[in-house]
């Protein structure tokens, strides 16, 4: 059986279309419903209650449209809201964490200094607690909250170089960079960055996210089930966002262009 019934993906705000992106290219048959919830972002700096809340308002409107299995594209409202998701629906709830597991991995069994970026939100939850607990006696493991790279990109400066850079100088110039091995962009809204951190930081640190992760566990997911589109089916993307500035719509199709 096949299901031509969409996926729908949500985040906080514009930082899960890098996600929807990534399902798109690895599943292009899939219908795709993502709804930015900008009208509340950022979810990071906010208490876990709101969170799981707001996360479950969004589930419940993509169920409406008849999601077969819904995305959070969102590390700080996997931490919040997966759980409580996962014990009131019954389609399949596929979250994200920050890729410190691979960051880990990639050392080859050599012990590495890794900074994760993330919200403050999922950097202080007992999922990423737990997280570390798996990594931290093997590896030196830095945690690091950006709220600015949110906003930066929810308020529209994503190219405002001066401002980004000044921003990533605020949040990195304290680590030993020569020392570091990863950085984790451990938020969706981050992954956008990648350029950015790439001309700041020296050649030898990788820098890893979880999005081709999460779009393979998605296809997985969805094979295991029977529930992929249907080959001839070619895959349509609607982007929804909640709120109502005009811009958000803009600077949805930005980054879906990016
Ligand atoms: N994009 C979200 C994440 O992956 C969070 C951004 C926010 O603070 O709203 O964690």
């Amino acid at each position: 059986m096949t299901s031509n019934a969409p996926i729908g993906i949500f985040d906080s705000g514009l930082g899960g279309i890098s996600v929807a992106k990534e399902i798109h290219a690895l599943l292009p048959h899939e219908n795709i419903i993502f709804y930015g919830d900008s009208a509340h972002a950022p979810y990071g700096v906010r208490s876990t209650e709101d969170v799981q809340k707001l996360s479950m308002n969004v589930a419940n409107t993509l169920i409406e449209q008849g999601a077969k299995a819904i995305v959070i594209a969102c590390n700080t409202a996997t931490s919040a809201a997966a759980e409580l998701m996962r014990s009131s629906y019954s389609i399949p709830i596929i979250g994200m964490e920050p890729a410190l597991k691979l960051a880990c991995d990639l050392g080859a069994g050599q012990p590495q200094h890794v900074i994760v970026t993330a919200t403050e939100l999922t950097l202080r939850e007992k999922k990423f607690a737990a997280l570390m607990e798996r990594f931290a006696q093997t590896h030196t493991i830095e945690k690091q909250p950006c709220p600015e790279l949110v906003d930066i990109i929810e308020n529209g400066y994503f190219e405002d170089a001066d401002r980004v850079n000044a921003t990533l100088h605020h949040y990195l110039d304290a680590y030993p960079l020569d020392s570091v091995n990863s950085i984790v962009l451990g938020c969706t809204h981050f992954t956008y960055y990648r350029d950015y951190f790439r001309a700041l930081v020296p050649q030898h640190v990788r820098i890893v996210d979880g999005n081709e992760g999460t779009a393979r566990h998605v296809r997985d997911v969805l094979a295991e089930r029977d529930e992929l589109a249907s080959n001839n089916n070619e895959g349509t993307i609607i982007l929804l966002n909640s709120s109502d500035d005009p811009r958000m719509m803009e600077l949805s199709n930005y980054f879906w262009s990016l």
